[in-house]
């Protein structure tokens, strides 16, 4: 059984003359689930729903952990002729720098090897920050420029750092940023380094979606599963709107939803 809470709260949010302005009500909803398997499936329910309801679906991707189940069942559906990618078109929210799609610890080999190689996408509608581009900045804007030419996405999948990461956006991170180049705190390269061989292998730079390119999208789904995401996850639901907890912004998003397991 799933069970639905409602936050709505109204912020306050000092300018650069330190009055207090009251920036948005915020509400954000929660889904409370038992276990990996039911997020995973509630996840798929609404990316279907996405899916289904557009001709052209534009889809947020996140890579790591917390979305790689929902993409199994995702193409368990298509496998079972329920769905089709051929219309999809997906942006990723990142990918590091210095990687190559053939490296196996890229993000666009995780989306290869997840989704993307077992489906019926078309490789033009694949949209993921080239980690090799010479100019890294141009790269930036032109990942930037193709969002904007298929845009709007219209559902993001994220999943949060423990230090409240959002894509590769790290605390302090402007919530106007655009699609950058960011570079790793050494607690990320810790904790993602359980995809890598060593730490040492960990990339330090990535290119990111900024925090707010992530915030036009018209639906965003935080996955967040684990005990140890706990703290974080109470800290973006009920603590301040804050830079230094990225994912905190998502409490000024009119359509933001996180799917859980955790008792917030
Ligand atoms: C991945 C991404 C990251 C992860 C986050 C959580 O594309 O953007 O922000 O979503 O680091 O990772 P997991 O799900 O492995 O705990």
């Amino acid at each position: 059984m799933l069970k639905i809470q409602e936050f709505s709260k109204c912020y306050f949010v000092k300018n650069y003359w330190d009055f207090l302005l009251v920036a948005e009500c915020g509400m954000m909803k929660i889904i409370k689930v038992k276990d990996n398997e039911e997020l995973s499936l509630k996840a798929l329910e609404i990316v279907l729903d996405v899916m289904n309801s557009h001709e052209t679906p534009v889809l947020g991707l996140a890579t790591g952990s917390s979305p790689q189940l929902m993409y199994r069942y995702l193409v368990d559906k298509y496998r079972q002729k329920e769905i089709s990618f051929a219309n999809t078109i997906t942006f990723n929210l990142d990918e590091y720098v210095g990687l190559s799609p053939e490296n196996a610890f890229s993000y666009h080999y995780y989306m290869n090897e997840n989704l993307f190689d077992k489906v019926d996408m078309a490789e033009d509608n694949i949209h993921i920050p080239n980690g090799l581009a010479e100019n890294l900045k141009m790269e930036c804007n032109r990942f930037e420029a193709e969002i904007k030419k298929h845009g709007p996405i219209h559902l993001q999948i994220l999943g949060v750092g423990l230090n409240g990461h959002i894509g590769f956006n790290e605390p302090g991170t402007s919530f106007e940023s655009r699609t950058h180049i960011a570079t790793l705190e050494e607690s990320t390269r810790q904790a993602n380094s359980r995809f890598f061989s060593s730490i040492d292998e960990v990339p330090k730079e990535a290119l990111t979606m900024g925090i707010g390119t992530i915030m036009e999208a018209e639906q965003i789904v935080l996955l967040v599963q684990g005990e140890h995401k706990k703290a974080i996850l109470h800290e973006i639901v009920h603590g301040e709107v804050s830079e230094q907890v990225p994912a905190s912004v998502l409490q000024l998003h009119p359509n933001a939803l996180v799917i859980t397991d955790l008792d917030v």
